[in-house]
């Protein structure tokens, strides 16, 4: 069955899988949104119904939530858990400082603000997603639907004094409606093409109003799972300043592949 992943979904699972590894018992523990992350939740799901796993789970996302129920894993909410251990999340894009773009998937309010209430934050990844500089990736700012239009033109004006190459905003759609975020609001995809200082743009970007979130994630990854499609991980801790590296086996029968 796995030999009908392609080598990109590979790599997510393995990365997914070495970081499952990272969840014991009892911890609690932020779930990610995309589709690396799901392969996580799979992950998980199949540790807690044949290994007795248990953990408390806060998922970033109504559609992680689903998931995580799905393949049997409890969910509560952030302010239930308070505090978490460690938190596992795909990202866009990121660089050697471990600074992320994330919110392709659209989640990233909830993804930003469970992130920095843990302890631990684990980026796992195929190899494409590392980059010299980011930016290539549109970076998506999280706006408050109200008079979005003003807003989308105060971003552009303000990207015109900030180190980028591009300064488009474009607003996000699903279908022909504007795309909606679990938090009713709405997303700008900010071409950008690189981003010379990813921390005064973060910055100066949450202080325009109508902007809720930007994608950028500063000095919140303390750990990147990077995973090849022929099953090698590299696992990098930006804290201990170490590189492991690991090679997982596919198991033909192994049930996560089920219904994929
Ligand atoms: C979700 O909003 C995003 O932040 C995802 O973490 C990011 O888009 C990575 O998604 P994939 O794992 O699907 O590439």
């Amino acid at each position: 069955m796995s030999g009908e992943l392609s080598p990109i979904d590979k790599a997510k699972f393995v990365a997914a899988k070495q970081a499952a590894q990272f969840v014991e018992d009892g911890m609690r523990v932020g779930l990610g949104t995309g589709s690396t992350a799901a392969w996580l939740v799979r992950c998980l799901g199949e540790a807690v119904r044949e290994e007795g796993l248990r953990f408390t789970a806060v998922p970033t996302s109504v559609r992680t939530a689903e998931l995580a129920r799905e393949v049997g894993i409890d969910v509560v909410g952030l302010d239930e858990a308070k505090w978490l251990d460690l938190t596992i999340d795909g990202a866009d894009e990121f660089d050697a400082d471990m600074s992320l773009v994330k919110g392709g998937g659209g989640a990233l309010l909830q993804e930003k603000i469970v992130a920095t209430a843990s302890d631990q934050m684990v980026v796992i990844a195929d190899a494409a997603k590392e980059v010299e500089h980011l930016g290539n990736f549109p970076l998506p700012v999280e706006i408050v639907p109200f008079g979005w239009r003003t807003t989308q033109a105060l971003v552009e004006e303000t990207l015109v004094s900030m180190d980028v190459m591009g300064r488009q905003a474009s607003l996000r759609m699903n279908g022909a409606q504007p795309f909606i975020t679990d938090e009713g609001n709405h997303i700008l995809d900010l071409h950008l093409g690189r981003i010379g200082n990813p921390r005064q743009l973060a910055m100066v970007l949450n202080q325009i109003p109508g902007v809720v979130e930007n994608g950028l994630f500063i000095d919140i990854c303390d750990q990147v799972v990077i995973g090849y499609g022929d099953g090698r991980t590299e696992t990098r801790d930006i804290n201990e300043g170490t590189v492991t590296e690991d090679r997982l086996e596919f198991v033909e029968a192994e049930n996560i592949f089920r219904d994929i």
